[in-house]
């Protein structure tokens, strides 16, 4: 396998890291292509508990070199803090690259973030407030800066001085907001961050190529989700970049061919952070439970996650948009308890049966979810590490998922730990008709 994309199937938090971890046993590079410190991935190692923001998850192995891709809006101040947290337990950060285009996060990035998220009232998405939309909009703009320019500190200063200009215009006059003092952000950028970084700044593109010609394994890790993307998702209730298991070429610098294995991480169940449709959403005492036993509550911001059903209509449109070859199911130990369990197989919009994620997003709000039910195994999974381990009902949910996804199952969560997991063999929860991809 030279190229493995692990990618969010639903709305995030589905468990990625902990796939990633998993494979980076295996792995010689770990790349991160999209999204900033907005994603918070958490690995339980040797019963520490890690939350990534910014670093890949394969870090933890010293065999693995973690790369932050061009694709990355780069907040300086939680990458050097997240540097600091894992030399402090005692990991080798001196391996980490990171990509010389990519983008920084700036404070009035982050300002304009608040503030925009204000304006927008009634409507406002649920950002995480870390500036990630307004580092794209000037990435797109091309008012950006990026790594490299730390480099060339007259550049810095140039390209910094015509941008503040600008949104200091936009902070005073717009929102009655205090002006950013430019000479206080060149100090904190070029004398103090800029040092700090030049150890780090690589050439990722070459060095992901060089590895993957010489059949080394790379692993990208996916952040956000499929139904986050800035194109797929349900906007404008998405993140300001492209999740999808595609973009890994253009976040990394490789090409559609070099990605052979696409791995989909998806809960047992859905969760979804921040506003937007959910058509298969428990807002009951059910739900109530999926958040207490499952910890629903954001790595990054600590709010509570909105918890629902598994919903295979979306499940089979990001097998398509991802071609995943396979599914992780993760955390199905917390439907332990529960005597039925229901998963959303299909839409009712306007009286009729839709199987197919509907393009018009007041089409999916009206949409109402179709449930099939199926009984709970209300036993232990935590301690099975085999699927003939699993009540013969979590086997059950299992293949139906499998078989409603149209995408073979190949491992299982039943746990934070590491070893918390199940490996699933072929034979067991392929779908008839074969992967989507
Ligand atoms: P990511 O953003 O997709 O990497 O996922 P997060 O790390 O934000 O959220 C997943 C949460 O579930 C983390 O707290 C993990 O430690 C935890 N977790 C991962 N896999 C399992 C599992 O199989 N069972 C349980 N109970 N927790 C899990
Ligand atoms: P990981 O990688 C869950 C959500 C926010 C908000 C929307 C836009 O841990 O799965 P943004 O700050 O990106 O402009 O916010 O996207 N969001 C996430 N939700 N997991 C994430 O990352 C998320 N990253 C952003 O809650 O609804
Ligand atoms: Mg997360």
């Amino acid at each position: 396998m030279p190229g493995t994309v692990v990618v969010g199937t639903q709305w995030g938090d589905e468990g990625k890291a902990k796939v990633v971890d998993l494979l980076s046993r295996d792995a010689d590079v770990v790349v991160r292509y999209q999204g900033g410190h907005n994603a918070g991935h958490t690995v339980v190692a040797n019963g520490q508990k890690f939350a990534f923001r910014l670093t890949p998850s394969g870090i933890l192995y010293p065999n693995v070199t973690p790369v932050i891709g061009n694709g990355v809006v780069i907040d300086l101040p939680t990458l050097f803090a997240e540097i600091a947290m894992l030399q402090g337990a005692g990991v080798d950060t001196s391996r980490l690259m990171v990509g010389a285009n990519a983008h920084l996060i700036m404070p009035y990035h982050q300002q304009l973030d608040a503030l925009a998220e204000k304006r927008r009232g009634d409507l406002a998405i649920g950002t995480t407030k870390n500036g990630i939309g307004p580092a794209y909009v000037d990435k797109v703009a091309r008012d950006g800066l990026r790594v490299q320019d730390l480099l060339v500190p007259d550049r810095f200063r140039a390209r910094l001085r015509a941008v503040l200009t600008e949104k200091n215009a936009i902070l005073t006059a717009i929102f009655g907001e205090p002006a950013l003092d430019e000479g206080e952000i060149l100090a904190r950028y070029l004398d103090d961050f800029a040092p700090r970084l030049t150890p780090y700044i690589g050439d990722s593109v070459a060095f992901v190529q060089r590895a993957l010609r010489s059949g080394k394994q790379v692993l990208f890790e996916g952040a956000q989700a499929t139904f986050l993307d800035i194109d797929h998702g349900t906007y404008p209730f998405v993140t300001s970049s492209n999740p999808v298991a595609g973009a890994a070429c253009a976040g990394a610098g490789v090409g559609p061919r070099d990605l052979t294995r696409i791995v989909g991480i998806a809960k047992a169940y859905v969760t979804r952070v921040g506003a937007g449709p959910f058509p298969s959403e428990l807002k009951d005492e059910i739900g109530n439970g999926i958040v207490e036993r499952g910890q629903e509550f954001g790595t990054v911001t600590g709010r509570r996650r909105r918890p629902g059903w598994f919903d295979a209509v979306m499940m089979r449109h990001a097998a398509q948009l991802n071609t995943l070859t396979e599914l992780a199911i993760i955390k199905l130990d917390i439907f332990d308890p529960l005597p039925t369990i229901r998963v959303c197989v299909a839409y009712e919009i306007d009286g009729l049966r839709v199987e197919q994620y509907p393009a018009f997003q007041d089409a999916l709000e009206r949409a109402v979810p179709i449930y099939e039910e199926l009984p709970g195994w209300q036993s232990d999974t935590t301690g099975a590490r085999s699927v003939d381990q699993l009540p013969l009902n979590a086997q059950r949910y299992v293949r139906f998922l499998a078989e409603r996804s149209g995408v073979p199952v190949t491992m299982l969560g039943v746990g934070p730990g590491r070893d918390e997991v199940i490996h699933v063999p072929p034979s067991f929860a392929s779908p008839v008709t074969g992967s989507a991809a």
